[in-house]
């Protein structure tokens, strides 16, 4: 148990345009576009934009698929993460929600969960939220894009919530499955974290017995899936040799996805968990250009012009 699954390494949201993504996670949120390429899976082309820190760092990275050219909707619900958190210095919250004020974004008000500022926001674009969450602990490196200060801006993923109707069988997999430990309740949350449970180590579940199923197709609107650090294949392997012995056989095969390797799994809450093995992102542009150049995903290698018309999603950075 002592190499296992570790702390945070991607969130993957199906959203609304890929302007829309630009536009709140770029210019709002100060995040760096480092990939633009497209959904692996599948037959239809649908952009796969990858945000994060400026050297895309693990722990850091928010993807979207901008599903609404497909006119699919989803269902949110149980059975998903219901809201992605990111971390911010202490007492930068106020900074955030006048900044939310002048972009448009609807925020709650300013709350506290398990002894932390969080401020709940809404993506403009797409029924989704996330939150800030004020960690002092967090020692990162800032986010660098959009001009914010970096006394404010984001470090990376503070937790994710997982909502799921029964929390039973999703504690055993957080402790015997997934390597997390609980370290507490806030209300209907249960705080599970992995090593020092630092920013990017925790996820929280929040118990809601009477929600309704939400979708597991893809379609615009909700958080499909969360991607978590293992160190190496082999590692991957066990981790998925165990949870099976516990009776959960509902995994994916290993999955190439270019920048890292994956298996996915079906978790008792119903949320979809991914394990991923990173390789990086310079493996087909430079370092210091992430980001610049459209990545055409192996299926549909040969066919880039082609595909950008077909996609008829176009976006500007300025
Ligand atoms: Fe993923």
């Amino acid at each position: 148990m002592s190499e296992r699954v570790g702390g945070l390494h991607h969130i993957t949201l199906c959203t609304g345009s890929a302007q829309g993504d630009i536009d709140f996670f770029y210019k709002t949120l100060g995040m760096s576009l480092v990939k633009r390429t497209l959904l692996y899976d599948g037959k239809a082309p649908i952009f796969h934009l990858y945000f994060g820190n400026a050297t895309g760092d693990p722990g850091t990275l928010t993807t979207v698929f901008p599903f609404r050219r497909t006119g699919r909707k989803a269902r949110r619900g149980a059975g998903q993460i219901e809201l992605c958190g990111y971390s911010i210095p202490r007492g930068a919250l106020p900074y955030w929600r006048d900044r939310f004020a002048r972009f448009g974004v609807r925020v709650s008000k300013i709350s506290e969960r398990f002894g932390q500022g969080v401020l709940r926001f809404e993506h403009p674009d797409c029924p989704l939220d996330f939150e800030l969450i004020e960690d002092p602990a967090d020692t990162r490196k800032p986010f660098t894009g959009a001009g914010i200060p970096a006394e404010y801006a984001l470090r990376g993923f503070h937790n994710w919530t997982v909502l799921a109707r029964e929390t039973e069988d999703m504690d055993i997999f957080m402790t015997e499955g997934w390597n997390y430990r609980p370290i507490g309740t806030d209300g209907a949350f249960t705080r599970y974290v992995v090593g020092d449970g630092d920013a990017g180590h925790v996820i929280d579940l929040h118990l809601q017995p009477t929600a309704k199923a939400g979708s597991w197709f893809f379609g615009e609107g909700f958080i499909h899936h969360g991607a978590f650090k293992v160190p190496s294949l082999e590692v991957q392997e066990q981790v998925k040799l165990e949870v099976e012995g516990l009776g959960l056989t509902d995994f994916s095969d290993r999955k190439h996805r270019g920048y890292f390797q994956s298996i996915y799994v079906r978790t008792p809450s119903g949320a979809l968990f991914e394990a991923s093995h990173s390789i990086g992102f310079d493996v087909d542009e430079p370092a210091d250009k992430l980001g610049l150049e459209f990545i055409v995903s192996p299926q549909f290698a040969d066919r880039k012009d082609a595909l950008l018309r077909q996609l008829n999603d176009p976006f500007e950075l300025d």
